[in-house]
């Protein structure tokens, strides 16, 4: 991975092509630059005629033309660099929102376990901070390599123009900073590397105790987290410093040689011989041009810390987009479907770890309701979290009305399910936008139909209540500086959600935890009325919503240890007795 498995070129290639589609720009963006390096130059020739000309040789006419000279080489100068610096940053933000944009929509289709293993904030940093150093790499690199190479290849032409030998000399040093180069850029790319990961750290850290605020104060953790954001913050600084040594300490170098030259040059200019073929004014011509050198070559010397940078970023960013994803449009779309589920001796097991489920087989009718029981750890959610194929069954077969759910399309596949999850996520929108999540009647302006069904929904999920007595009703907003609800709140716009989406499979996933037992059976009232058409799985965390499923299945450590009725299972006086007895005790004391 990274540093050793691929080249530079290829990356740095890959990375170029994305300024394909902006080579108008570029163009005129190097033409704009060689209008500035040609004035640049010119300035520096006009020195031979200013010294020679008009102050030594006191030319009228020059005196009179010397003005004009500079200020339309000034003009020139001015113009140049406004178009070039305005194109290079056009191309560069253009190229960091495709790529921000293309990056985005990969993690839209990532599989569920990439998001398991890998750290929101890195996952954050990535899209954040590598982007935009990927696009430094691009276009401040371009803008570097044309800029400067155009001053060097302008300046160099002045010093020949002024004397062949001089330059000729100067040239001899060239190999010497190539050299220079070559031996500090290979650290470059694996320091950038570090900054880049400890970048995620420190959005990490960041990410974690912000939403975890209330936990860090609960336990006195301000202490414990300052300490381990220091530790992250420190590397962070070290990594940039030993990045800064390298760059400067290059820099550094390549003046020395670049001082020992100019010495050379001075001595060698004033030899006698050399006195007679050039002129004060070609010789000041001369310097100022060799000296204007000087800080291009400090670009140009530096203008691998940049690629490599931006080769690290880029990196990281074509792994995840190379990455593996959801294969979402292979496979047969489905239509209608009556909702008839068959698991059949499914196992599964995360990344290659334990069997969380083992030898699972069930079937559930259209117009049923399974319930699945169990404790915490025994698979419950594991297993309905295989339907939607959020995971992928190591071993078995799972059939939607006879055809294998791996046949199916993704998205058609996830049409047919409403799912309500243990989490509940809410997005920073209005509660009616969130019942209606990503339905397409919700751009725009919402139609009177739809707001009529995200009430009803709404009401069904006896979330109404609730909502109006909120300021805005179903248009108040949650989120970041909206409205907060409590557990019992969102589990119900959950439900909602979930009503609205009216598909053929609905799965509850302790869908009611939080909810105090009156609003518990008035939604319990609702679901079965929707129930009635569909087929539906519901894992429960009371049992009293558990006495009316036409079948339970008793979950333990992966496997279904009982199933039947709720009045078989409590006759075997099995585990589904002690779980109701507790439940039971537990009931009795609220
Ligand atoms: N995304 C995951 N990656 C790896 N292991 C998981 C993941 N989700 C759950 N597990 C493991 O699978 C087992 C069953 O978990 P789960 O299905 O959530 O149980 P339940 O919903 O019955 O409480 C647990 O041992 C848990 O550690
Ligand atoms: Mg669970």
């Amino acid at each position: 991975m990274g540093e050793s498995s691929r080249g530079t070129w290829p990356i740095y290639r890959r990375l170029l092509g994305y300024t394909r589609s902006y080579l108008p720009l570029l163009g005129v963006a190097v033409v704009a630059m060689a209008l500035d390096a040609l004035c640049t130059g010119g300035f520096a020739a006009l020195t031979r005629p200013l010294l020679d000309e008009a102050l030594l040789g006191r030319d009228f006419e020059m005196i009179a033309r010397m003005p004009i000279w500079i200020v339309a080489i000034f003009l020139g100068r001015g113009l140049g660099s406004f178009v070039a610096d305005y194109c290079m940053a056009a191309t560069g933000r253009s190229v960091i929102r495709d790529l921000r944009q293309q990056v985005f929509e990969k993690y839209l289709t990532l599989p569920t376990s990439y998001f398991d293993q890998t750290s929101h904030g890195q996952m954050i940093s990535r899209l954040t901070f590598n982007v935009e150093q990927v696009a430094e790499a691009t276009t401040s690199a371009i803008t570097i390599v044309v800029r400067d190479t155009l001053y060097v290849i302008a300046f160099l032409l002045v010093m020949l123009s002024q004397s062949v030998k001089l330059t000729l000399f100067t040239l001899v040093i060239a190999p010497l900073i190539a050299g220079v180069i070559a031996v500090v850029s290979r650290r470059f790319r694996r320091l950038s590397k570090n900054i880049q990961d400890t970048m995620g750290d420190v959005t990490q850290r960041t990410s974690e105790v912000v939403s975890g605020h209330k936990v860090v104060k609960m336990y006195s953790g301000q202490q414990v987290e300052a300490e381990r954001f220091s530790r992250v913050n420190a590397n962070n600084r070290r990594q940039h410093l030993k990045l800064v040594a390298t760059k400067s300490g290059s820099t550094s170098i390549v003046q020395l040689l670049a001082g020992f030259t100019l010495a050379v040059i001075v001595y060698l200019a004033t030899r006698e011989s050399m006195l007679d073929d050039i002129t004060p004014g070609a010789f000041t011509a001369f310097m100022t041009a060799m000296l204007a050198i000087l800080p291009s070559l400090k670009k140009l010397t530096n203008v691998h810390v940049l690629i490599q940078r931006g080769v690290a970023a880029a990196d990281t960013l074509f792994e995840l987009l190379d990455g593996p994803q959801e294969a979402l449009g292979e496979g047969q779309a489905l239509d209608q479907v009556t909702g008839r589920i068959a698991f059949s001796d499914v196992s599964l097991n995360y990344n290659g770890g334990e069997s969380v489920l083992k030898g699972i087989s069930f079937e559930a009718e259209p117009g049923t309701v399974t319930a699945l029981v169990g404790r915490s750890g025994s698979g419950k959610t594991s297993l309905v979290s295989l339907i939607p194929r959020f995971y992928e069954r190591s071993a078995g077969s799972i059939m939607l009305d006879g055809v294998d759910i791996r046949a199916i399309e993704l998205q058609s596949l996830r049409q047919k399910i409403a799912l309500v999850s243990q989490d509940i996520v809410l997005f920073d929108d209005t509660i009616a936008a969130n019942i209606a999540y990503a339905n397409p009647a919700m751009q725009g302006e919402t139609d009177e139909g739809l707001k009529r069904a995200i009430e009803a929904a709404a009401r069904q999920a006896n979330a109404m209540e609730f909502i109006e007595q909120l300021p805005d009703g179903l248009n108040t907003r949650l989120g970041e500086g909206g409205i907060q609800l409590s557990g019992g709140q969102r589990q119900r716009l959950a439900i909602a959600r979930a009503i609205l989406k009216d598909a053929p499979i609905l799965i509850l996933d302790e869908a009611t935890s939080a909810l105090d037992t009156e609003s518990e059976r008035l939604i319990q009232a609702a679901l079965e009325d929707i129930m009635r058409s569909r087929t539906t799985l519901v894992i429960a965390h009371r049992l009293s919503t558990v006495e009316n499923a036409d079948q339970v299945l008793v979950l333990d450590q992966g496997q279904i240890i009982e199933r039947g009725s709720h009045a078989t299972l409590l006759a075997q006086g099995g585990q589904y007795t002690e779980l109701h007895r507790l439940q039971f005790v537990d009931g009795q004391r609220r």
